[in-house]
């Protein structure tokens, strides 16, 4: 349960486990829709046996509605085996239909029931074939039978020592531990019983017991070169440590989440460092493009750093949806560096997208926050953002990791192609080194005003939130957080598009918030957001501004100012997301919604 505890965030609609022991003649298990809490109250009703070997699952719906019987685990027709899944079994309808002719029948609308009835029926044979139960076995059958994307995990009550597990596109990592080893989605289910790990590959299984772990592929051939790692951080990081809710406390990690990003990225003689590189320099040295490839918040740290990539190295830099990516005729060739950036490492939008680009011959940079996970394991070189376990729903700390990131990768491009001098780059890197501290100021400055602000706002039903060059993705990630945790309409828009259309939903009382650029020199890109406060409030808009500490002219258009230290425009990113995070966590506090586990979302979207 604790461990189920810790994944929860990534699916909490249902959840339920199975247990096996030496002597029962039948899997025991429970299982409830909802919250884990339900599940617990279930267990408390009526408890389980002890036992030896377990799974447990929590639960996002893809296929079939959230309720008790569609939760995980599922049953084989003779109560034997129980089985959980992850991902979406493409053919499970000809498979149950198949089953159905032969007589099984299904309670649920699952894809993982119809898995759980084959394993049960294949278990069957192999027993028939070997006189001997052989769950590992059938699980590698079952494997090569599915289509689509899964991680199946199943015990045997016939085998109450060991759990095995198969995945194909969807992610496994075995914890080893001393006298007991772990599978889970990653490795926040185990982490408080051990930090030792090992990364499971493409169509792989897995059998443990407590003392043996054993790694094959679907045709049963031993894999050997299984990579080991170590856990880089430990179980208290996945606890909320007295913050009301993990997004608060992650937030607040946002300066060691960019200092840990930081550390450690250069050599004696000043060489920055990527993490794992199995891409040649000469190679880094020739690529002429770079195509960025993610979703969502982690985009829009992409479009942060293309501004600062194509100004310091001088190359094109694209930002595409990994899900629109994919189903294009994307121009790639072997000098195509393509980004891939995700904080799970899991998203399979993006892990889909990763392979496309491999196969049309481009190398991949991974930017990723999570060890063992199949994105870097699938790339050519890794970044790793040290931002730690992030654990609410909405990104906060991995994204401005991921800035950082992708910056130090600019730094890097622009250090072995030559496009800047060494001084101008430890000059940037020494400012990057001074953002923590810039994020803390905002963290212990402005959090009263915000919460102030969000108490006026409480009862707005949309905001338009607007942003010129890196302010423009940082307006669309401040819309993002608004609705994903307050639910309120909400739109980022670049500032010089407002006039081409947007302005038209501006009326007495709307809320604008306006990303401001540095007003030092007055450059053209500070008066020309300036201009855009003027037009909004002169059509009544209520307008928040964010900008730098002591802006003169902010003042006279601004209803309310959040404020920031003074940094460079392509630093400012890291500041000025900051107070956006804390209005969309104050709203939805004041509405008192789940800010950690808002509505139909789930932290890794495994599925396409
Ligand atoms: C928003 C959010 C999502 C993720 C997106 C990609 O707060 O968290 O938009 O950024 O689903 O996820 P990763 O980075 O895990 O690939």
């Amino acid at each position: 349960m604790q461990g189920l505890q810790r994944l929860e965030y990534r699916g909490y609609d249902s959840a339920g486990v199975a247990l096996v022991a030496p002597g029962m003649q039948e899997v025991a298990w429970r299982k409830k829709s909802g919250r884990l809490g339900n599940l617990e109250q279930e267990l408390e009703r009526h408890p389980m046996p002890e036992a030896t070997a377990g799974i447990g699952h929590t639960r996002w719906a893809t296929n079939g509605a959230p309720t008790d019987v569609n939760a995980h685990p599922h049953m084989s027709g003779d109560g034997h085996i129980a089985l959980i899944h992850n991902g979406i079994i493409e053919n499970a309808p000809q498979l149950k239909f198949n089953l159905q002719a032969e007589g099984y029948t299904f309670a649920s609308a699952t894809d993982t029931e119809v898995a759980a009835k084959l394993l049960g029926k294949v278990a069957n044979e192999v027993i028939a074939q070997e006189g001997a139960p052989d769950l590992f076995k059938a699980v590698r059958r079952v494997a090569r039978m599915l289509t689509g994307a899964f991680t199946i995990l199943a015990v045997d009550s016939r085998q109450p020592d060991i759990v095995v597990g198969a995945r194909h596109d969807s992610p496994l990592v075995v914890g080893l531990g001393d006298g007991e080893n772990f599978l889970g989605s990653d490795v926040a289910a185990f982490v408080a019983y051990t930090k030792e790990a090992l990364e499971l590959g493409q169509d792989e299984a897995v059998c443990i017991s407590a003392d043996n772990v054993e790694v094959t592929d679907f045709e049963g051939n031993p894999v050997t070169e299984a990579k080991r790692f170590t856990v880089d951080w430990d179980a208290s990081a996945t606890e909320k440590g007295g913050w009301d809710s993990y997004m608060d406390k992650e937030i607040h990690e946002e300066p060691l989440a960019v200092s840990d990003t930081l550390l450690g990225r250069f050599s004696v003689d000043g060489d920055l460092n990527l993490d794992e590189v199995r891409i040649d320099e000469d190679v880094f040295r020739s690529i002429d493009k770079i195509v960025v490839i993610a979703c969502g918040s982690a985009s829009y740290a992409g479009l942060v750093a293309k501004y600062a990539i194509e100004h310091w190295v001088r190359i094109p830099v694209e930002i595409e949806l990994a899900h629109e990516f994919r189903y294009r005729d994307p121009i790639l060739t072997p000098r195509t560096l393509v980004v891939a950036i995700s904080q799970s490492g899991e998203t399979m939008d993006t892990l889909m997208a990763l392979r496309h680009a491999r196969e049309q011959g481009s190398r991949v940079l991974a930017i990723c926050n999570t060890q063992g996970s199949t994105i870097p394991r699938e790339s050519d070189a890794v970044l790793y953002t040290h931002a730690g376990p992030e654990i609410a729903v909405a990104s906060t700390k991995a994204f401005v990791a991921q800035i950082v990131a992708a910056y130090l990768l600019g730094l890097y491009l622009a250090q072995v192609k030559g496009t800047m001098y060494r001084d101008e780059i430890r000059q940037i890197v020494d400012n990057l080194k001074a953002m923590p501290e810039k994020i803390q100021w905002v963290l212990d400055n402005q959090a009263d005003v915000i919460a102030q602000t969000a108490d006026r706002m409480a009862k707005a039903h949309s905001f338009l939130f607007l942003g010129r060059h890196v302010g423009y993705p940082v307006a669309m990630e401040g819309a993002l957080k608004l609705k994903e945790i307050a639910y309120t309409f909400s739109e980022g828009f670049a500032a010089g598009e407002l006039k081409h259309g947007p302005i038209a939903l501006v009326d007495e009382g709307e809320p604008v918030v306006v990303i401001v650029p540095s007003p030092r020199g007055r450059d053209v890109l500070h008066n020309k957001v300036i201009s855009s406060i003027e037009e909004v409030k002169a059509r009544g808009a209520f307008t928040i501004a964010v900008a730098e500490v002591g802006d003169p002219d902010v003042e006279h258009y601004a209803d309310v100012i959040f404020w920031r230290p003074e940094c460079s425009t392509l630093l400012s990113p890291l500041t000025d997301v900051v107070p956006l995070q804390l209005f969309a966590m104050d709203m939805a506090k004041l509405k008192h919604y789940d800010i950690d586990k808002p509505r139909n979302l789930a932290k890794s979207v495994t599925v396409e």
